[in-house]
């Protein structure tokens, strides 16, 4: 492929097109081998997966052979990522528009997510995704959008963010946002084994003052201040985050005013150390 403007737009073309055969002549397929309509979901759901994971890496590599292509605006024009996912979302729609067999629609969704959170929603850390089921379903629901509208992980040098972007498409409407946080908040959520090493909870609860005041004292968010929970998270997630919005590669967006509440306070963290002292601190009020 040619790594300018009219050969990636070429590309993406031929590309699609070819997704949308395979969308279709996968339908045909498996309505003949499945029998139930929840396991015909279930690889719709997976295939979806696939091709958006195929989409990311595409996008990944013209990022980088690319430079002056740093908006996710441009991105999508040229992609027609929109058309793509409407598209899939439209198929996912129709063949989960009835509950049968006990499956709710946020669990339905929730298959899209399970190859990176994992189907417990407790994250998987090859993928770089954190866990889900600490947080409230306000702050998910929040942060779904954030992500649909390139609020958040648009920046070309947010590796965890771009893998999460095209997800928060497969998502068309508001209720379904809710549907899915509502089946991750009913997943339960359980304390995550620490990785960082070096940290000095002591040095950090003295830091942790400070987070206190939205984050409360048991770390465990407030919904009223847009602050999520910190508690049964990985640590390494939250050092990335810290760090993310101390460069504002996370929280620079205009829009963006929870960002814009967070970032000062990561900028009050020194270094790299100080941040691991106050997560070791926040480890210990895991439940
Ligand atoms: C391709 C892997 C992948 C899939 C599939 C995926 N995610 Fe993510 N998700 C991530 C990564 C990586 C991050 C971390 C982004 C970052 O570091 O800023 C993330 C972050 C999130 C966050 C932000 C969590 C926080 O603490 O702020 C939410 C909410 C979320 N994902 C929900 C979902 C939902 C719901 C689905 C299914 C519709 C889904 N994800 C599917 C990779 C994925
Ligand atoms: C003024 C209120 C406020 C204070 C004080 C504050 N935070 Fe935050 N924090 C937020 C908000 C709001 C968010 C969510 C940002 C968003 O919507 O993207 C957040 C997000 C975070 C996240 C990302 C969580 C996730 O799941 O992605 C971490 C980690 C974090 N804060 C740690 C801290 C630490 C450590 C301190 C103390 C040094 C602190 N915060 C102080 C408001 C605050």
């Amino acid at each position: 492929m040619r790594c300018d403007d009219r050969g990636i737009r070429q590309h993406s073309q031929r590309v699609f097109s070819g997704i949308r055969a395979r969308l279709d002549s996968l339908l045909i397929e498996q309505c003949k081998i499945v029998s139930r309509e929840a396991d015909l979901l279930t690889r719709i759901s997976n295939f979806n997966t696939i091709l958006n994971q195929q989409l990311f890496l595409y996008r990944q590599a013209c990022f980088a052979h690319i430079p002056h292509m740093k908006s996710f605006r441009s991105l999508a024009k040229v992609f027609s990522f929109k058309s793509f996912f409407l598209l899939s979302s439209l198929l996912l729609a129709t063949f989960s528009a009835s509950t049968a067999y006990g499956d709710t629609r946020g669990e339905q969704l929730y298959r899209n997510c399970t190859i990176c959170h994992g189907p417990d929603g407790q994250g998987i850390p090859l993928q770089l995704a954190p866990a889900l089921t600490n947080l409230s379903e306000k702050y998910l629901v929040e942060q779904l959008k954030k992500f649909k509208t390139g609020m958040r992980g648009a920046h070309p040098e947010d590796v965890a963010g771009l893998r999460m972007l095209p997800m928060s498409q497969t998502m068309v409407t508001e209720e379904d946002m809710q549907a899915v946080a509502s089946h991750i908040v009913s997943l339960g959520s359980s304390p995550i084994e620490a990785t960082l090493e070096g940290g000095d909870p002591a040095k950090g609860q003295a830091s942790y003052a400070l987070c206190m005041a939205c984050h409360g004292p048991d770390g465990k968010g407030n919904d009223l201040l847009n602050s999520p929970s910190l508690v049964n998270q990985h640590d390494w997630y939250q050092l990335v985050q810290l760090k993310n919005f101390k460069t504002g590669i996370r929280g620079t967006n205009p829009q963006d005013i929870g960002g814009a509440q967070m970032r000062p306070m990561a900028m009050i963290l020194v270094d790299e150390q100080a941040m691991k002292d106050v997560i070791a601190y926040i480890q210990t009020l895991s439940d």
